[in-house]
């Protein structure tokens, strides 16, 4: 099955999700690597103490840090796939979205195209979805273009919110939900990129 990379920036419960879902079953898509922005996060712990290479990517490189460019190679060199973005918070380079086009994925705690765009990110998205009122949220998995969580929607599931009391209730709730979308969709999608690499 085909090698993944993971780009986190914090918590890293959607990676966890992945991880669990994939470890134990050879057929599965791999995590062969985790990136983040921040050398020090949760999701890069987790990641360190499971064995998956880890890297931190940035503008200013460094022994340490490496750039957008070099992991472009790395992941050629390396057979990566897919990327999902679960949870990276910093913005990818257009030349890099380009040379992997088709190949990113983003998961985005809300009902696309609602509640997207810049500055929507983490409790912005699940305050503005609490202050509107509406009934339901939910989360949404896109293919990644230029534009902030505009690309190509692949799936969404949703989930009643109207008994919601906080904007946190809501974040519970969509949360819960991401950590089955993602798995289910990242699968799909390998399976796809699978049978086109072996079709080639
Ligand atoms: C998730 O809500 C995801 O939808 C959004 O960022 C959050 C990341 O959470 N893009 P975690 O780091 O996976 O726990």
């Amino acid at each position: 099955m085909i090698n993944l990379a993971v780009f986190v920036s914090g918590r890293g419960s959607n990676l966890r999700a992945l991880y669990e879902k994939f470890v134990a079953d050879e057929k599965s898509p791999e995590i062969k690597f985790v990136v983040s922005n921040k050398s020090d996060c949760p999701a890069l712990d987790f990641a360190r103490e499971k064995g998956i290479q880890t890297s931190v990517v940035s503008k200013k490189t460094s022994s340490r840090v490496t750039s957008f460019a070099d992991l472009a190679e790395t992941f050629n060199e390396s057979g990566i796939s897919l990327i999902v973005l679960a949870g990276f918070l910093k913005r990818i380079p257009a030349v890099f979205i380009d040379e992997f086009k088709g190949k990113i994925i983003n998961i985005h705690p809300a009902l696309l195209p609602k509640y997207g765009g810049k500055g929507m990110y983490g409790m912005n998205v699940h305050r503005a979805v609490f202050e509107s009122g509406d009934k339901i949220s939910g989360a949404t998995v896109h293919f990644v273009d230029k534009i902030y969580d505009h690309g190509r929607i692949i799936k969404q599931r949703t989930i009643p919110i109207d008994d919601a009391g906080s904007p946190e209730e809501i974040a519970e709730r969509v949360l819960e939900i991401e950590h089955k979308l993602l798995p289910e969709v990242v699968l799909t999608v390998a399976e796809k990129l699978n049978s086109e690499l072996h079709n080639e």
